[in-house]
């Protein structure tokens, strides 16, 4: 056992702090693990997981430590309402990663286990472990039970776009109020392969949950057992000194990135794990990685990229099963919080649904399934292809159609303003303009569909989308960002743009001259309190849009 600190940092005052909370002297010897619990009784993505964490303490105790329950901020997309001016979801990512500083730095404890769950709580989780460098790993929180309509399953994606799509005039298949009553029956994150269910099989491929832990059905018995064997390994890993910066490789980050693209995950993904790079000052380039991983092909295809449903994934193998697949072309020699190499985490597996997780000889579709452009319009800007199969446009020629907002851009669609052909543009949505990437570019998407013309326009944002939209050719995350000056924030109605994937391109059809004569930075989404200062110490997309300050 290596010296802990929590020892280390010994003093009668401390010991007098831990004594009036009931340790004995023999605990004051043992390992003090944080259990970081991300709950909240706003949204149904947290609703389990007090239970989960009493689950873990005891567990704890058991193998020999001493658990602490820490809260942090939990942001959900159920509590922030869908025309909020600003994004506290994103925003909410780096108070997580604060909150465990400010808590778990601060007592000097020997160790964490995070319990994951809704879209920014892993990607915050990480970021802490990244920063702290103390042994941590996560528990996965696991995904809401889809209700069933005339026996037809529903989830809350159903919910989301048949709200959109009934603004537009498309009926949606049963009625929104039944979808509604149906959608949710049991705690965890969105179903489908959005935010939440990419970035937990994120965690498990960078080796920071244990194998087989995603994605897991919310507060399942087998979820219970995953959350007590991870509790008996922090206990151990601290005992073994195995820190984040151990796991968190160029090769771990590359078996993420590669697990993204193998389920054609959310594109939310690039930059947490970029934060996360930061976090771990390993000086890597995400967004650079992502094209050398480009001959990644999807292998399965969950909703909303296909018809296969999370709970399938799930059976079939789920993250363990898409790494297995994958391990001739990543980093088997990464090291885990197993202490043992993924490929030896994986030795004896056999995937349980080839059908749904296909061999690499035989994958859903090729490669990319999102793909980073760039040009004289954007330095980094994010598309996501999904299946390429031919049904939706990879190179677009047309003029921009431009509205200030995402609210504008949806009046403009449902004004009949937006025509086939028209590159719309929606911008100020950006880390600083949104503020946190605010304004809801998801739901143009889901306009778009809904008014037929989907296959027929491209749409580009500096705004963010969510993982559960992929309608049509869309660019997102264009940077630098509008209100900055980017040429997002500079282009006017009637310019020509053109998407090339195969280039990985997005150009304007304008000079450098000419767009020096254009003004910018344009409009800025009002904004006070903590998304005001977001806005003042938001790094650019680049970094992953972390808060950190400069170096002192
Ligand atoms: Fe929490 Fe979807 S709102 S995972």
């Amino acid at each position: 056992m290596p010296e802990l600190r929590s020892l280390a940092a010994n003093s009668p005052s401390r010991r007098a702090n831990w004594k009036a909370l009931g340790l004995s002297q023999e605990d004051m010897l043992k390992p003090k693990i944080a259990v970081v619990n991300s709950s909240s009784e706003l949204a149904i993505c947290y609703a389990h997981l007090d239970g989960i964490a009493r689950i873990v303490k005891e567990e704890i105790r058991k193998a020999g430590g001493i658990p602490f329950e820490v809260r942090t901020a939990a942001p959900s997309d159920f509590i922030t309402g869908a025309n909020k001016a600003g994004s506290y979801i994103l925003a909410g990512r780096d108070i997580i990663a604060n909150d465990i500083e400010v808590q778990v730095e601060a007592a000097l404890l020997d160790g964490m286990i995070c319990l994951t769950s809704c879209d920014k709580t892993p990607p915050g989780h990480l970021m802490a472990a990244a920063r702290l460098n103390i042994p941590t790993i996560l528990v996965i929180g696991g995904y809401q039970q889809a209700g069933q309509i005339d026996g037809e399953p529903v989830d809350v994606e159903d919910v989301w776009s048949g709200q959109i799509g009934e603004r537009f005039g498309k009926k949606p298949k049963f009625p929104i109020a039944d979808l509604a009553e149906n959608a949710i029956m049991g705690p965890g994150v969105c179903a489908g392969m959005a935010t939440a269910n990419t970035m937990h099989s994120v965690v498990e491929a960078l080796g920071m949950a244990l194998p087989g832990h995603a994605p897991v059905r919310g507060n399942s018995p087998k979820m219970q057992e995953n959350a007590r064997a991870a509790a008996r390994r922090i206990v151990e890993m601290v005992g073994e000194d195995l820190k984040p910066r151990s796991i968190l490789t160029e090769g771990a980050f590359r078996n993420a990135i590669a697990t993204v693209l193998a389920v054609s995950g959310s594109i939310n993904a690039i930059k947490h794990l970029q934060a996360t790079a930061i976090e771990a000052e390993n000086g890597l380039d995400i967004f650079a990685m992502w094209e050398e991983m480009a001959d990644v092909p999807v292998l399965s295809a969950v909703r909303p990229t296909g018809e296969v449903r999370i709970e399938q994934f799930e059976d079939a193998g789920g993250a363990r099963a898409i790494l297995k697949r994958l391990l001739p072309m990543i980093e088997g020699s990464a090291l885990t919080c197993t202490g043992k190499t993924l490929a030896e985490n994986l030795e004896g597996y056999e995937v349980e649904g080839p059908d749904v997780i296909r061999p690499l000889d035989n994958p859903i579709g090729p490669g990319p399934a999102i793909a980073i452009l760039g040009g004289n319009f954007a330095d980094t800007a994010v598309v996501r292809l999904g299946i390429r199969d031919g049904s939706r446009p990879e190179e677009f020629e047309g003029p921009a159609r431009v509205f200030e907002s995402s609210m504008e851009c949806l009046q403009g669609i449902e004004d009949g303003v937006v025509k086939p052909g028209d590159v719309v543009i929606a911008r100020n949505q950006g880390l600083k303009g949104g503020p946190a990437m605010g304004g809801s570019a998801s739901l143009v998407l889901f306009a778009l569909d809904a008014a037929g013309l989907a296959k027929t326009t491209a749409f580009v944002t500096d705004g963010q989308l969510s993982g559960l939209c992929l309608k049509g050719l869309t660019v997102a995350e264009v940077a630098p960002e509008a209100a900055i000056g980017g040429p997002i924030g500079l282009v006017q109605d009637g310019d020509i743009i053109r998407i090339s994937v195969q280039n990985r391109s997005i150009d304007i059809d304008l000079t450098a001259e000419e767009m020096a004569t254009r003004t910018g930075p344009g409009f800025r989404i009002p904004a006070t309190g903590y998304l005001s200062t977001f806005r003042q110490d938001v790094q650019p997309m680049r970094t992953g849009g972390v808060l950190l300050p400069a170096k002192e």
